[in-house]
């Protein structure tokens, strides 16, 4: 069935899962959000979007109503909102928290759809190879988020809260921590004036190498090896960026600790 859905925030998620939804063949209707010119350019994207000035949705025709604005501003946007019938259902689309946040709601469908991706908005991606992670109050609304995730993805699970926070965490080491460890190499290549694609074909082996054999067995370097002066010659490097060198040093100690030499 080709549900009807609405969406409250229009950041980074909303831009790409809106769309999706909308060409996979769901009506997707309102667009809500506090920065008009965003949703006006949301909706812009939609086949039949309409931007929505509240957050009173009693004479909305959607079946599902999509919560995607930042973490902290959930639990607000479910004390307010107003849906039209006690069988609408209510999500939001976040890793960390619980769906226990939408209790708020009047409804009883209350229910979770993340997909595990990261999105920005200047960035296209394809949906289908994302796994979309969803839970629900009710099997029923289980059942209508199994088939709109399936609508745009080929890979829909479902798992609860505490393994969708697990999950988070590893995300975030896997993309937040990875990128930002690109972003200090870049900088300390840029402060020395080198070039930056020095280190592309690097990157590139270690995702490749860690998919194909094992991060555990992937991992090289003098952390693993061990070797003592060269880290304090890299901390020396670092020493006049206090925060850094500490990183580095804690990073260090944990590798270190993770490939005793007995085991080697
Ligand atoms: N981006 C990702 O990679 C990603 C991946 C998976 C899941 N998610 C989840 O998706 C959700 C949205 O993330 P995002 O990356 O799209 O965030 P974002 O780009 O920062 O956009 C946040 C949206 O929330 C709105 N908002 C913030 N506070 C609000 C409030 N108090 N009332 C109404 N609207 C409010 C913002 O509107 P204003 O412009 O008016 O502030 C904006 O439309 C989060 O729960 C996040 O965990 C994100």
């Amino acid at each position: 069935m080709k549900y009807r859905i609405s969406f409250i925030g229009s950041g980074n998620l909303a831009w790409h899962l809106a769309p999706a939804l909308d060409n996979a063949g769901f009506v997707v209707g309102e667009i809500y959000s506090r920065d008009r010119k965003e949703s006006k350019a949301l909706v812009e994207r939609l086949y039949q979007g309409e931007i929505k000035k509240n957050l009173d949705f009693s004479a909305s025709g959607s079946d599902v109503f999509f919560i995607a604005v930042n973490d902290d501003a959930i639990e607000e946007i479910a004390q307010e909102i107003i849906l039209p019938t006690e069988d609408s259902i209510l999500v939001h689309t976040s890793g960390s928290r619980s769906m226990g946040i939408l209790s708020y709601a009047a409804v009883e469908n209350i229910g979770i759809f993340y997909p595990l991706q990261t999105f920005s908005k200047e960035r296209k991606v394809l949906f289908d190879k994302i796994p979309i992670c969803v839970e629900a109050s009710t099997a029923w609304a289980e059942g209508i988020l199994q088939e709109i995730g399936s609508g745009i993805s080929q890979k829909v699970v479902t798992i609860d809260s505490d393994q969708r926070r697990a999950l988070h965490v590893a995300a975030v080491f896997a993309n937040n921590f990875v990128n930002h460890c690109l972003r200090v190499a870049g900088d300390i290549m840029k402060s020395e004036k080198l070039d930056h694609e020095l280190i592309h074909p690097l990157v590139v082996e270690t995702i490749r190498k860690a998919f194909e054999i094992g991060p555990a067995n992937a991992q090289t370097g003098p952390a693993k090896r061990h070797d003592f002066e060269t880290l304090d010659e890299h901390l020396d490097y670092l020493a006049e960026n206090d925060e850094l060198a500490e990183v580095y040093r804690i990073f260090s100690q944990y590798i270190v600790d993770c490939y005793p030499l007995d085991d080697q």
